[in-house]
């Protein structure tokens, strides 16, 4: 065998190759990481150092994971489909192994991150030696047991076909779109769907950043919900005042839409509307509901049930008067979830209003207003690795005291 002269990428066509090549980009971040600590030590956070640590938190944040999951979602299972008598043998206690390791790295990473966050920001100086040791050490043995046993293992038992089956797989998991091969293009028509079943089944996140533990937890979820929402602040979540909120109707149908929190506190959360829209007939019939946040960036749900009150009128009318003028007077014109003609219509509606009204401070429509979701159940959702998430719930006894408990993801 002959040494290649350069060291090339290698394609997804040879997918153990791209794993070995994953292997390597970790070892360096890996170094990366040891002599950030030493440059830590001699010269304090230079911009050096934050680069580093800007580098390895990128790499273990963001494709790390992707590489765990292409073993444990493809090459792991498709090596017990296919493995017999010793092969199997091993595999039956490899695996495991394996699926430990990932999760023991992942909590070591979790120690790490918070430090190589605030290197990188340029606020701290701290590395834990003991921290960093363990992670590469673990990393290491991790990475020669794969070497040393499931690559191997795949390269004598894969055919071509399964071969072609990983590296596509683990193409679609990096949102590259594998090669359509000699496959002959389909025919243009406009009943072709453009999610067909199998690419909406092969979108799958892997949720990595954070957990979610008893001990971090506030006892009352409304101080939780506060940290939880000024770190979606803090991390720039889009819209991340925008709920869904649930309603049911008296005959049981239920119904969702967006709208925005205004206010929260232990009486509640709050947000405003049209007290005469569907929503607003459907609360006159069934004070039940339920608001839901998703904030995508920080991988967190958090899921809120409890029943529906009129906020005051003062209350309604400190908010509206500091609305926008030109928000109260569609609030004014509009009758919202009632049908209309078209748009030419509602505008004329406006119009209408803007001018009965002139230079005079809007009223507030009495239909206008606030309604507060009184909870009674608080779920606080963390995304986490192959879909085994932490999830805490709180929930309101008879003596208004909140419980805690952990649920199954
Ligand atoms: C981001 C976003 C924020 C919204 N905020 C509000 C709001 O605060 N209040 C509101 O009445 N509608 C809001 N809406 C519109 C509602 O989703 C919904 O269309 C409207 O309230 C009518 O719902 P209904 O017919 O079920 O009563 C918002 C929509 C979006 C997408």
């Amino acid at each position: 065998m002959t040494t290649p002269l350069f060291d090339s990428v290698p394609g997804f066509d040879q997918p153990i190759a791209v794993l070995k090549h994953c292997h390597d980009k970790i070892r360096k971040q890996l170094t990366t990481l040891q002599n950030l600590l030493g440059h830590l030590a001699q010269h304090g956070n230079t911009d050096d150092a934050r680069q580093a640590a800007q580098a390895v938190l990128k790499y273990f944040d963001k494709a790390a994971h992707l590489h765990h999951d292409d073993e444990e979602q493809d090459l792991m299972p498709m090596l017990q489909a296919t493995a017999t008598g010793a092969d199997a043998a091993l595999l039956a206690t490899l695996v495991p192994e394996i699926l430990a390791d990932h999760q023991r790295m992942d909590q070591a990473w979790l120690t790490l991150r918070p430090e190589l966050d605030a290197i990188a920001a340029g606020t701290g100086t701290q590395l834990s030696a003991e921290g960093v040791a363990s992670y590469v050490a673990a990393y290491q043995a991790h990475m020669s047991k794969e070497e040393g046993q499931l690559a191997p293992m795949a390269k004598r038992l894969f055919s071509a076909q399964q071969m072609e089956q990983l590296g596509t797989a683990m193409q679609r998991r990096r949102g590259i779109a594998p090669e359509a091969a000699a496959a002959p293009a389909p025919a243009p028509t406009s009943a072709v769907p453009v999610h067909d079943a199998a690419s909406l089944a092969a979108m799958r996140i892997d949720y990595v950043q954070r957990l979610l533990s008893e001990q971090d937890v506030q006892r009352d979820p409304i101080a939780q919900f506060e940290t939880w929402f000024d770190e979606a602040l803090k991390a720039q979540v889009s819209e991340p005042n925008a709920m869904g909120l649930s309603t049911v109707s008296a005959d049981g149908k239920p119904s969702s839409r967006i709208v925005l929190i205004k206010q929260f506190d232990e009486r509640g959360f709050t947000w405003y509307t049209n007290y005469h829209s569907d929503k607003g007939r459907q609360l006159e019939q069934n004070p039940h509901a339920a608001l839901l946040f998703f904030w995508r960036e920080l991988e967190r749900q958090v899921r809120i049930e409890g029943t529906v009150v009129k906020t005051t009128a003062a209350e309604s009318d400190e908010y509206f008067n500091v609305r926008p003028v030109q928000s109260r007077l569609s609030a004014i014109a509009s009758q919202q979830s009632a049908p209309i003609a078209n748009r030419a219509a509602l505008e004329s509606n406006y119009e209408a209003v803007a001018a009965a009204i002139g230079d005079a401070p809007p009223p507030r429509p009495e239909h206008w207003g606030g309604y507060r979701l009184q909870p009674e159940r608080i779920e606080f959702w963390q995304g986490r690795r192959s879909r085994f998430h932490d999830r805490i719930v709180y929930t309101r006894g008879a003596d208004g005291q909140w419980s805690m408990q952990r649920l199954q993801p």
